[in-house]
């Protein structure tokens, strides 16, 4: 990569640092064993204050292994493509693995990347439960492991997780509703129905927790009501996320509550891939007004529909800014120094807290999308044509 580009790269990802950082108030843990040890400055100081690639960084050279699920949602290719293109300015071998939503793909790909030389390996899992055989190996090796967005559950190989904060995002989907309908004042009653993710993904149940921790008084007190009934997590959950599960599970809603011709308010979406699959729904069968759909992660096709009207809003969440902190923390671990967190409390993988590093997600919609996204540099004005 070139200077020039690497430099305008690292700008723009500082400028989105501003509007979506990384908490502030960050504390140290030290770090977990250092699979290799060199004197020079650590790597993630380069690639964050400088644009020079860091040719000295701490452990340059070492091959960091980095799984991610699939290619399918536009913001996994962001993930891997930020985290490959700064780790390699920070001097280290990168070895990026997508596994198309498939565990056992997943774990052969960790699998290889264990045996293949990695020194540290960034790990974003399909399922949370399904890779504790596979790290017990890396733990073995003394391989560090960084969950990375999704928590790696019951097993005490993972040494740090950096995520957004995941209950914030659902707070700021239901709080957007909140608003939006006025539900403090307006008399509603208003029609609301839900929609989340894949229950094998920890963070899902954070997202419809922070959600309806926001709409449940509101729904005790009868000003919203979920026709469908359908109010339970594992009910409303999406197996992977899928767009056209959320779809054919909104057209059954749709079909037999809201034939009558009542409107939908609101819908809950945890994210734009189960949103997109609602809006679908919508589109070929729902006559009423237009309903206030949530989504989460900025997504190009769900920024247009936001454009378009047909999406409310979103949660930014830069992947630029959560890859930033990762090499960041490759780099103190591969240097054996503390690695900055901000959170020794919140995410527990049933072997214990994980030190944590949580960015602040904020939310997007018609009224700051150009701010947020295109200011930024994340997209072009062009991209959300
Ligand atoms: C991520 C979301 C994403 C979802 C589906 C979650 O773990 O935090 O940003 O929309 O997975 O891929």
């Amino acid at each position: 990569m070139s200077k020039k580009f690497l430099g305008i790269l690292l700008a723009t990802a500082m400028v989105a640092g501003t509007l979506v950082g990384c908490g502030s108030t960050a504390t140290t843990e030290t770090a977990a064993p250092a699979a290799s040890t060199e004197t020079a400055a650590p790597a993630a100081d380069a690639a964050a204050d400088t644009a020079a690639p860091a040719a000295d960084a701490v452990g340059a050279g070492q091959k960091v292994g980095v799984a991610m699920p699939t290619k399918d949602l536009q913001r996994w290719n962001q993930d891997g493509a930020n985290m490959e293109s700064e780790l390699k300015a920070a001097g280290y071998e990168v070895d990026l693995q997508y596994a198309s939503n498939d565990v056992s793909t997943q774990v052969s790909q960790i699998e290889n990347m264990i045996n293949g030389g990695c020194s540290v390996l960034v790990i974003a899992s399909i399922d949370g439960d399904s890779l504790g055989t596979v790290l017990a190996s890396a733990k073995e090796k003394n391989i560090p492991v960084i969950a990375y967005d999704r928590l790696i559950m019951n097993t005490d190989a993972v040494s740090y997780y950096a995520t957004f904060d995941n209950y914030m995002v659902g707070t700021k989907q239901g709080e957007y509703i909140r608003d939006e309908l006025d539900l403090d004042n307006a008399e509603g009653p208003f029609n609301i129905e839900l929609t989340t993710g894949d229950p094998g993904d920890n963070n899902a149940k954070f997202f419809f927790n922070g959600a309806m921790d926001v709409l449940n008084p509101y729904i005790d007190a009868g000003k919203l009501v979920v026709k469908s009934g359908q109010t339970d997590f594992a009910t409303v959950a999406t197996a992977n996320w899928a767009s056209d599960a959320a779809q054919s599970r909104a057209e059954n809603i749709v079909s037999s509550n809201y034939a009558d011709g009542s409107n939908i308010d609101a819908w809950m979406c945890s994210n734009d891939s189960t949103a997109q699959g609602v809006v679908a729904a919508l589109d070929a069968n729902y006559s009423g007004e237009w309903p206030i759909i949530t989504g989460q992660d900025c997504d190009i096709v769900s920024v247009k529909n936001m454009i378009a009207g047909k999406q409310a809003m979103s949660i930014f969440k830069d992947t630029r800014t959560l890859a930033s902190q990762v090499v960041k923390m490759v780099g103190q671990i591969l240097a054996g120094q503390d690695v900055e967190v901000n959170d020794t409390a919140t995410y527990d993988n049933g072997t214990g807290v994980i030190p944590s590093y949580l960015c602040e997600p904020v939310f997007a919609d018609i009224n700051n999308y150009k701010e947020l996204l295109i200011d930024s540099g994340y997209y072009t004005e062009d991209q959300l044509q």
